[in-house]
């Protein structure tokens, strides 16, 4: 996508969700490179174990995660961060395979340039790294591959594993979370492979902290939404204005995060032309963060489409990763 593509989205997005009754910003947005650096801090606070219980489990079980695949696999990962995790994954299959094939998809150059670092130290490792959102990035990735035999276009050779950690999926509503799946199954064969990270529902107040941590890590991350706005669409909002809130949503098993305006105010934006009024106490949303049960993640993936080889859950309890298989034909949509 080209810059003025995505900052035209950006524009719009904007727009749409600053006049949405209740305001929100889409998630996608936080990370701009100093978003992105601040995301990078808020996986090191004590206070928000997802990281570490994934990268544990990662850790203790990658070798069973890729037992099942053998020469002419590859492996495509959708956001990839810094390429710590893909490179864990990637390290048995590289020393028992001739070549292995590694996809990575990513909207942030930086996230491209810091995996392809992490993984110039495997050997036998071709990378190839596609600029993208998920689907488009997931479709070049399988697009060089010939015909399949469900007539969906894959590689010349083996099996594909997409890579879809960190709980990602998490910030996708129930009904964007449920089309996502199906639209990553649609572009597998019958006997590619999904590996799903998903953080798991704990009790409230460690969540709360998780997403409102005493350093403000989090705060800062949720106001640079803001801070962006200023910088990229000529606003001046002060940030002052805003708080940063956190909510355990338990009917939907799901921490939102909002921005809450101290005061009554208006805020303008020059680049879209566009006033937007606050009373004192109203909010943006800026995400939504679902937390499941085990056997939810399963019937997620069931619903579209694959079936569940097998799911490790982390020594406490925290977290789990989901090794999904694409069943012979793709869930109807
Ligand atoms: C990227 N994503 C899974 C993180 C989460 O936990 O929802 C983003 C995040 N938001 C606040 N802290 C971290």
């Amino acid at each position: 996508m080209h810059r003025t593509d995505s900052l035209d989205r950006f524009m719009a997005d904007v727009r749409a969700g600053l006049r949405a009754s209740p305001k929100r910003l889409s998630p996608e947005y936080f990370y701009d490179a100093l978003g992105s650096r601040l995301f990078e801090a808020i996986c090191q606070l004590p206070w928000y174990p997802l990281t570490r219980a994934e990268r544990a489990l990662l850790e203790r079980h990658a070798e069973e995660m890729v037992a099942p695949f053998g020469e002419g696999a590859s492996i495509v990962e959708l956001g990839c961060g810094s390429g710590e995790k893909l490179a864990l994954l990637a390290a048995p299959l590289c020393k028992r395979l001739p070549r292995l094939d590694v996809h990575l998809v990513d909207v942030s150059e930086t996230a491209l340039d810091l995996s392809r670092r992490t993984l110039s130290r495997l050997p036998r490792v071709e990378v190839s790294a596609h600029r993208a959102r998920y689907e488009e990035g997931l479709c070049a990735a399988t697009a060089r591959r010939l015909p399949g035999a469900d007539g969906v276009r894959g590689g010349g050779g083996g099996p594909v594993l997409v890579l879809f950690l960190g709980s990602n999926i998490g910030n996708l509503d129930p009904d964007a979370a449920a089309a996502f799946l199906a639209d990553v199954r649609a572009s597998l064969r019958a006997g590619d492979a999904l590996l799903l990270g998903a953080d798991l529902v704990k009790p409230a107040a460690e969540l709360l902290l998780a997403y409102d941590d005493p350093l403000g890590v989090t705060a800062a991350f949720n106001k640079n939404l803001l801070s962006r706005i200023n910088r990229e669409l000529g606003a001046a909002i002060d940030l002052r204005s805003f708080d940063h809130r956190a909510v355990w949503n338990a009917e939907r098993a799901r921490v939102e995060m909002h921005l809450v305006s101290r005061r009554r105010q208006v805020i303008r934006v020059s680049a879209i032309d566009l006033e937007v009024a606050f009373e004192e106490g109203e909010s943006i949303w800026t995400e939504s963060s679902h937390k499941y049960e085990p056997g939810e993640v399963v019937h997620m993936g069931e619903r579209a489409g694959f079936r569940c080889d097998r799911q490790w859950i982390e020594e406490a309890g925290r977290f789990s990763t989901t090794l999904l298989i694409a069943e012979e034909r793709a869930a109807r949509r």
